[in-house]
């Protein structure tokens, strides 16, 4: 199966990164290498883009699409969260700008067998990274009933988090994707189940988050960034839902404004200084013509901030 992932807020976010030749440039999400491709043009000649991807096959997919510039591409299977790490080992001090374009690519998505959906049948997985431990199989049939119901209504935003959570303790074993839909779709009331998205995705969603531990990462992901970025540099994060967003935006007037002072204190005395500057004062979205011609970008938002 070909790698297939149309780049969401593509030209958007390659003007909002704004790289010049001889820029080292990170994707910290490096999917089918769309982006990448474009920065790479861009960085050229003298520059380095060093591409992440926790998914090995990405990686493979990256290399083969973006093989005419390997001599400015470095290719890395870690998390983004390990940015200071994996900058350390290559030697590199700072860096120009980051791009994260987050959540799993259609890739992933379409490709049945590694379980992210509720549209074909397939162990359950969910790994972005298959040579992790836990997966879709352990959160479903070895979580409590309290712990399934937190996830699923915190990480689903899913009203009938605690039935769902119910009805999967009494199903278990639940080895397949298809069957777990099945056991959610009994546990939603048919009337709910007549509204809305598909009564799977918000279940399916919150699975994922935990199993990759999507938001665990992203506030410390953000902060070493912005940590490695020389001044001027800029951070490009595209989100896919509003949990996500919401700790970007937080996290973002949390590097703008540090200070920790009570508001009613006549001078700072915290020291704190902003280590950034919002450039999106409002989330970027995608026009309706790329709705319509990628539905999956629907839900996208961009977000940019650069290193004072
Ligand atoms: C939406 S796709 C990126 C698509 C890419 N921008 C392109 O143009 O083809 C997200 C990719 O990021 C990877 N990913 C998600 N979270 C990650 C993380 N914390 N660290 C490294 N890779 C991650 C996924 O495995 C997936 O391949």
């Amino acid at each position: 199966m070909d790698f297939h992932h149309i780049p969401v807020l593509f030209n958007e976010t390659i003007k909002m990164l704004d790289c010049q030749p001889g820029d080292i440039i990170v994707d910290g999400t490096l999917g089918g290498g769309g982006h990448a491709q474009a920065i790479l043009e861009r960085i050229l000649p003298g520059g380095t883009l060093i591409g992440i991807d926790r998914d090995p096959d990405a990686l493979e997919a990256a290399r083969r699409r973006l093989c005419k510039y390997q001599d400015s591409l470095i290719t890395i299977h870690d998390n983004f969260a390990n940015i200071e790490s994996i900058l350390g080992q290559l030697g590199i001090e700072a860096i120009d700008g980051m791009i994260m374009d987050l959540g799993v690519s259609s890739y992933q998505l379409d490709k049945g067998s590694r379980g992210f959906s509720y549209q074909s049948n397939a162990p359950l997985d969910m790994r972005m990274d298959p040579t992790q431990g836990l997966s879709a199989h352990d959160v479903v049939n070895k979580y409590d009933e309290r712990r399934l119901t937190r996830i699923i209504s915190q990480y689903g935003e899913e009203r009938w988090a605690a039935r769902i959570a119910k009805f999967i303790v009494d199903n278990r074993p639940i080895d397949t994707t298809e069957q777990l839909t099945q056991v959610i779709k009994a546990a939603i009331p048919a009337k709910a189940r007549r509204q809305g998205p598909h009564p799977a995705k918000r279940t399916f969603q919150a699975i994922r988050i935990e199993v990759n531990k999507e938001l665990e990462i992203l506030e410390g992901a953000i902060e070493s960034a912005v940590n490695k970025m020389k001044s001027g540099g800029r951070l490009c994060i595209i989100t896919f839902h509003s949990l996500e967003d919401r700790i970007v935006k937080n996290t973002f007037k949390k590097l703008q404004n540090p200070c920790t002072c009570p508001p009613d204190a006549p001078i700072c005395i915290c020291g704190n200084q902003p280590l950034i500057k919002i450039v999106t004062r409002k989330p970027i979205i995608p026009s309706e013509r790329e709705i319509s011609e990628n539905p999956r970008s629907r839900s996208a938002k961009l977000r940019a901030c650069q290193k004072l």
